[in-house]
């Protein structure tokens, strides 16, 4: 209905209310269902709503389901993230002396490459603005990892986010501030309770809006694929990093994106606690081979994306420069880099039942596992166990007798051992031959076009 001479999309709201509105949710969502384009004033109307409350969220939930079911295109993508980044605000790391460089994980099992990334890369004189999350489900969470260190504290003013990158370690690792992409952190939630999640635009979107908010200069994204990833299959992967890095670049952001394998766990350790252990051998100089190497791969793209292509990574793991960059960024944290991490109470050992080699490892059982053994948690108000997780004492190619442990599972509390353990039947398969195994973690590299 239109109110005498005024512009169309004003409606009347009962009796007496004119809604001053500039568009109608109803017919937003009318347009995606019927598979139409959104208009960038469709779209920046929409986003900017449902911040303030004005579309609900049931109105919300159809969107996105319409949108689950008839995608957007490039230009519609790159509309919807510019929205939700207009929802808040914006960091500025444009004063610091040193280029900025982040990375993103789309989450897997046992992937702490974080916490070693970051120092590493800031031994080479680049600053590292690692705003993370915590774990939701079967994947773990950064800061979830790195609070297992006494004393150590996520949330940080922006003022002392600047004086760590300007002054201090180069480097840090803390909770992303509520102002930025707030859009983002109500559609995400909706998204979460409404199946809409696993979208290649809704997600691209998410994630992409609050890296350019963040404020970064260039952006790595590690984009996992396998049976412990949001995306099983190659195909969608590929497309959510070829989206992703098109958003990345198009704002002005350098971004690649590495495809890598999330099939089997990353490293021997899944947990909060035992995977700041291992990250801190990988820092020493040593840890799983699997680690270092997704860690200098990622280290070296973010090096070459901030102008130094010719930087020595891996001396640096070697000779102590990021180890001193680590200790240095815990401290400035609040943390206690020399305090012993937290050890369970409980452990119980998972054995072969034959003998054979590993011929694979399910990442997204190991993953569940550990999240029922209390390293994760199942609502994001729950709390989680430091101590908690699994120790994977072979892996694929290994070559195990009958009765040998394959896990050590850790908790605080020893009544969740029972369903920690009935999620790993069936989670190792093991054959007479020693199986052919991919050579590298990586799978694929995608870049500007
Ligand atoms: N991580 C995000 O931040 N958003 C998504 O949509 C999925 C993963």
């Amino acid at each position: 209905m239109q109110a005498g001479g005024q512009a169309p999309h004003l409606r009347w709201e009962g009796k007496e209310k004119l809604s001053t509105e500039a568009f109608d949710a109803v017919e937003i969502i009318a347009t995606k269902r019927d598979k139409h384009r959104l208009s960038d004033e469709q779209i920046d109307w929409v986003i900017d709503a449902y911040t303030r409350g004005v579309v609900a969220d049931e109105q919300m939930a159809a969107l996105n389901m319409a949108i689950f079911l008839n995608g957007m295109d490039r230009a519609e993508i790159a509309r919807w993230t510019q929205a939700m980044i207009d929802s808040g605000e914006r960091m500025d790391f444009s004063t610091l002396p040193r280029p900025t460089a982040d990375k993103h994980s789309t989450g897997g099992v046992g992937d702490k490459i974080t916490l070693p990334l970051a120092p590493l890369v800031a031994a080479f004189d680049v600053a590292v603005p690692q705003l993370s999350g915590r774990g939701l489900g079967h994947t773990g969470g950064t800061l979830d990892k790195l609070e297992a260190i006494p004393g150590w504290q996520a949330f940080l003013s922006n003022e002392k986010i600047m004086e760590m990158l300007g002054e201090g370690a180069g480097a840090v690792i803390c909770a992303a501030g509520a102002g930025l992409a707030p859009a983002d952190k109500k559609l995400y939630a909706l998204r979460d309770i409404t199946s809409t999640v696993e979208c290649v635009p809704l997600i691209a979107s998410s994630i992409m809006s609050k890296k350019i908010a963040e404020g970064t200069g260039s952006l790595v994204l590690d984009v996992k694929v396998g049976s412990g990833a949001f995306m099983k299959d190659r195909e969608r992967a590929e497309e959510l990093a070829r989206t992703m890095v098109d958003l990345g670049t198009d704002a002005g952001v350098t971004t690649v994106a590495l495809l890598t394998n999330m099939d089997t766990p990353l490293g021997l350790t899944v947990g909060n606690a035992l995977e700041v252990r291992e990250s801190l051998e990988v820092l020493a100089g040593g840890g799983p081979a699997d680690v270092v190497e997704l860690t200098l791969a990622l280290a070296r793209e973010m090096l070459t994306a901030a102008g130094k292509p010719d930087a020595d990574v891996e001396a640096a793991l070697k000779d102590g420069r990021a180890m001193d960059r680590w200790r240095r960024m815990i401290s400035e944290q609040g943390g206690d880099p020399d305090a012993p991490l937290p050890v369970a109470a409980h452990t119980e050992e998972v054995r072969a039942d034959s003998e054979g080699y590993i011929q694979s490892m399910d990442a997204l059982a190991v993953g569940v596992s550990s999240w029922r053994l209390g390293a994760g948690r199942a609502r994001k108000e729950d709390p989680v166990q430091a101590e908690a997780g699994i120790e994977i004492l072979a892996k694929p190619g290994d070559f195990v007798r009958a009765g040998q442990p394959i896990f050590r599972l850790h908790t605080q509390t020893p009544e969740r051992f029972e369903r920690a353990i009935a999620s790993l039947d069936g989670a190792v398969v093991l054959g007479a031959n020693a199986p052919k195994l991919p050579d590298s973690v990586v799978l694929d590299r995608i870049a500007a076009n």
